[in-house]
């Protein structure tokens, strides 16, 4: 008999839990009255069949991870390369799930020949202008009603926390000055007046950045520059951005512009030198982790409530956190060069399936 009340508890239970977690509400879901949740794809994503169904599942936002890119969409002057960027925006639209597009101008995965006229020397800035107008303008009236928001210029502030120069060495800024990255949100804005205008960048919540975005961005709009929105990337870890830190970002933030967008959120499970320091210049944060211990796993939960409440508390000026990435497995940070050991930084692991930080971020 006892043994029967025994089995059937243990019967019970499970029957339970498992009904429990049939109701587990999605991410979009879970979000709904605060704001949208995206994932960044690359095309091949959407042909799995249960990868897609996944994202579906999941998000009400979606991020091309590359095939939006200066160099994907125009690798040579006047060559276009549409197809991969097409079959996302119409996945996005067959789906409903509003798109936003990453990016227009970045120093990085941009064509040399942006740069350079035949003879291989620098181009002049009227010319450098003509060609980001060309690019900016093409792209976004092709995604005009499809493409809600774009990151118009991404990654223009230094990386040198001693720097007196608040800008990052470039092509773009060794032609053309601060002036390139006002003429980039007027070209925008003449090429879709219904889009929101981004500026986006990493680090953003290290006070020698966020100030540097703020004092830019406050200059800029005072001048009329079109900035709607700052995108925070969100590549942080399990030790920064501290609550303090992020708060800090937010406001200050929030205090210049009515939108932000967290747009690359992952956060890895190094608690080395500097949350957000994913540049290639220091991948001091990423060696030696091979592992995801419920211990480490438990303080990526940790981490990854405390960013969603505070995002929760920020839901009237926050209309979209991103996701770069659907799954550990696929994470951009372990594909990069140079980079040992994991960093295990989404919600969901190798097979896709939920981690604790799942749990905790849509349990609230
Ligand atoms: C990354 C992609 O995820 C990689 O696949 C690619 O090799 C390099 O770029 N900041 C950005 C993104 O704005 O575009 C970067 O995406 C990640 C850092």
């Amino acid at each position: 008999m006892k043994r029967f009340v025994c089995t059937a508890a243990v019967v019970l239970l499970t029957a339970w839990t498992a009904a429990a977690q049939s109701r587990l509400e999605t991410l979009k879901e879970a979000y709904k009255d605060y704001f949208t949740i995206g994932v960044a794809v690359e095309m091949g994503d959407l042909l799995a069949t249960d990868k897609a169904l996944q994202i579906k599942q999941m998000y009400n936002g979606l991020s091309a991870e590359n095939d939006m890119k200066p160099i994907s969409l125009q690798p040579r002057e006047g060559v276009w390369r549409w197809s991969n960027a097409d079959n996302i925006a119409r996945f996005a639209a067959m789906n409903g799930m509003p798109l936003r597009g990453h990016c227009l101008i970045w120093y990085k995965q941009v064509g040399e020949w942006m740069f350079y006229d035949d003879k291989g020397k620098l181009v002049s800035k009227e010319v450098l202008y003509e060609r980001m107008r060309t690019h900016i303008h093409t792209v976004m009236k092709r995604y005009k009603g499809r493409v809600y928001a774009w990151d118009v210029v991404n990654e223009a502030i230094t990386i040198d926390p001693e720097a007196e120069d608040p800008y990052r060495p470039s092509l773009f800024y060794e032609i053309a000055g601060e002036e390139y990255i006002r003429k980039a949100f007027e070209f925008a804005r003449e090429a879709d007046p219904d889009a929101l205008l981004f500026y986006n960048d990493f680090n953003e919540f290290m006070p020698y950045k966020r100030d540097h975005i703020y004092n830019m961005v406050k200059k800029m709009k005072a001048d009329g520059v079109p900035i709607d929105g700052i995108g925070m990337q969100g590549h942080y870890n399990i030790a920064h951005p501290t609550e303090d830190e992020f708060r800090k970002a937010l406001e200050l933030f929030s205090s210049v512009v009515d939108h932000i967008h967290i747009t690359e959120m992952d956060v890895r499970v190094n608690a080395g030198l500097g949350g957000g320091l994913v540049a290639e210049e220091d991948t001091r944060g990423l060696t030696g982790v091979t592992e995801l211990t419920p211990e480490i796993a438990g303080r990526q939960a940790d981490q990854y409530e405390m960013l969603f409440r505070v995002m929760r508390e920020y839901k009237d000026v926050i209309g979209n956190v991103t996701f770069w990435n659907t799954d550990d497995k696929e994470t951009w940070l372990d594909r990069r060069a140079g980079a040992e050991g994991r960093t295990f930084p989404l919600l969901f692991d190798d097979d896709r399936q939920p981690k604790p930080a799942y749990y905790r971020v849509i349990d609230f």
